[in-house]
């Protein structure tokens, strides 16, 4: 079978098994091409409450079929690849985050959504890196306890000078591994190109870009700007998706070791399967979890949309 049929095969099995396919720009082409909908991790938690197929099938990392089955528990929920962890995820527990919460009374624990369900049930809001900076306004207390990646944390807290805004160390061992002086070296290899860049890079690079937004938001600014050449300060394969899609501009990845492999993990033929048996790993969330995970995903959508 090519690439193509076993693409066909999918659109097909999808369709008979009433299946949607949500996935993370991150993951490969030949799987975005067949998804219903391909977004950053705020898009997908919305998309999620009001999918109209009875299945779905995350194509991403583990936390964000979790998002998808606490806002639609009576779907079944596939995650397409069981060794798809995000590992700033697991980074911090349930009962680290209790002890930490007592030595700060008064704080709102803020929790990005690259968390476990479990986290999530004893934090007080979520957010994205889309919306975290928007949440961080509306929210009516000035006291944040920000967990766990601390470059988007102190991100947070330079755009909201007027909150407190307290760290842990955690973060995103793909996107912190980027070191201030890529920047530069890459500037000088194209010094007419604006530098995009994720913030869950360390303030050092953050600093020196032209841009600093979410997956989806790095897309829309490439796609709308004048300029005609960028460096891409995210996951990799967004520069490639940009490539494809503006072949009049040109793309160059801040560092080739932006690589997340989790994301890579899925492959067309996982997707196949899953659609074809459902012989892949399905969410399954108690009842506890799911109610109390909710609540700070809810307000995540209440404050960031
Ligand atoms: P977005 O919120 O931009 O989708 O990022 C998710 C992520 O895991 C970035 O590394
Ligand atoms: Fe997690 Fe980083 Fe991979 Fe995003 S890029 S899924 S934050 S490890």
């Amino acid at each position: 079978m090519t690439i193509t049929e076993m693409q066909q095969e999918i659109l097909r099995l999808k369709k008979e098994n009433d299946i949607c396919i949500l996935a993370h720009s991150y993951v490969a082409r030949e799987i975005t091409e067949i998804a219903d909908f391909v977004g950053d991790s705020y898009a997908l938690s919305v998309k999620a409450k009001d999918v109209p197929q009875a299945n779905v099938l995350l194509c991403g990392v583990r936390f964000m079929a979790e998002t998808v089955k606490i806002l639609s528990p009576q779907k079944r929920v596939w995650l397409s690849n069981p060794i798809a962890a995000c590992p700033m995820a697991e980074q911090m527990d349930k009962e680290m985050i209790a002890q930490v919460k007592e030595t700060l009374p008064g704080y709102t624990v803020m929790a990005y959504v690259n968390t476990t369900a479990a986290l999530k049930t004893i934090a007080d809001v979520c957010v994205t890196s889309s919306s975290a900076v928007k949440i961080a306004k509306a929210l009516d207390n000035d006291k944040i306890l920000f967990i766990p990646d601390c470059n988007l944390g102190a991100f947070v807290a330079k755009a909201v000078p007027e909150k407190t805004v307290k760290l842990l160390q955690g973060g995103c061992p793909v996107h912190a591994a980027v070191r201030p002086d890529a920047v530069k070296q890459a500037k000088a290899l194209h010094p007419e190109a604006l530098v995009l860049v994720h913030p869950e890079c360390v303030p050092g690079v953050v600093e020196q870009a032209d841009y600093i937004g979410s997956t989806s938001g790095i897309i829309d600014y490439a796609k709308a700007s004048d300029a005609k050449e960028f460096i891409i300060g995210t996951e990799i394969s967004i520069a490639e998706q940009l490539q494809y899609d503006c072949p009049d501009k040109r793309f160059f990845p801040l560092s080739k070791e932006l690589i997340c492999p989790n994301m890579k993990s899925t492959t067309l033929v996982d997707v196949y399967n899953i659609v074809q048996s459902q012989c892949g790993e399905e969410i399954v969330l108690d009842d506890e979890t799911i109610v109390q995970a909710r609540r700070c995903i809810d307000k995540m959508i209440e404050l960031g949309g």
